[in-house]
């Protein structure tokens, strides 16, 4: 069974929100942009990976972090239960989605009510002020690869990783998320000038039978 919670026209297309539950009576949660697959909460494991890995790497009792998009909110969640996190700004490209986050419908953030939470509506690229963050969390397609909308092509470009590497502070993490192993990905920020300890994390989830590797990537700044 498949049960529509919500669907809305906007400037980069249809968003749709739908839930369902499967043969073995588990109730999913799936997103769709612009017609695109953009997730479901199957497992969330490497959604919040992104966060408690970033965060892993970097020290502090006040810590400021930059999430690009929401999605189902386990990123975000998994940020705010974190040690040291004292600001989490979200910017997210679909206005529907902080609607229905404010509704509960997200599964991963039931509420929004936590003072340390920014939800803010906007694309993720306008939003990388010079100096301003520890971490800076990216999810906002499928992949480098994958995109969901082809207007994110220049986050990954060099021009794009060193607007977001220049949102951090000296020491902060930049981390992406993949639907697959990115090696070039992976050397562009390498070879992005100011950056160091790149690495990639390839982390194996398994889904009706099946083993995908997903793909954590992480920079630190300076
Ligand atoms: C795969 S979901 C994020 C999943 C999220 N990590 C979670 O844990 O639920 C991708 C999200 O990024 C948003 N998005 C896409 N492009 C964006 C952009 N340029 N700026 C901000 N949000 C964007 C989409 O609308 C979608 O909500």
């Amino acid at each position: 069974m498949r049960e529509e919670l919500g669907r809305v026209s906007g400037p980069h297309g249809e968003v749709a929100l739908w839930r369902r539950t499967d043969d073995d009576g588990a109730v999913v949660t799936e997103l769709v942009v612009d017609g695109v697959f953009a997730m479901d909460d199957v497992d969330t494991s490497t959604e919040r990976a992104l966060a408690t890995e970033a965060l892993a790497r970097v020290d502090g009792a006040e810590l400021a972090v930059l999430v690009g998009g929401l999605g189902l909110g386990w990123t975000t969640a998994a940020v705010l239960r974190s040690p040291g996190v004292a600001e989490v700004v979200v910017v997210e490209l679909e206005d529907a989605l902080l609607g229905w986050a404010a509704d509960g419908l997200l599964p991963g953030l039931r509420s929004t009510a936590d003072p340390r939470l920014d939800l803010v509506a906007g694309d993720v690229a306008c939003a990388f002020t010079p100096g301003r963050y520890d971490v800076v969390l990216l999810d906002v397609d499928n992949g480098p690869e994958f995109l969901v909308h082809g207007s994110n092509a220049g986050l990954y470009g060099t021009a794009g990783l060193t607007r977001a590497l220049a949102a951090l502070r000296p020491g902060g993490v930049l981390a992406i998320w993949s639907a697959d192993p990115a090696p070039a990905l992976l050397e562009r920020l390498a070879d992005t000038p100011g950056t160091r300890d790149v690495e990639q994390l390839v982390l194996p989830v398994e889904r009706e039978g099946r083993v995908f590797e997903y793909a954590i990537l992480l920079a630190r700044c300076g």
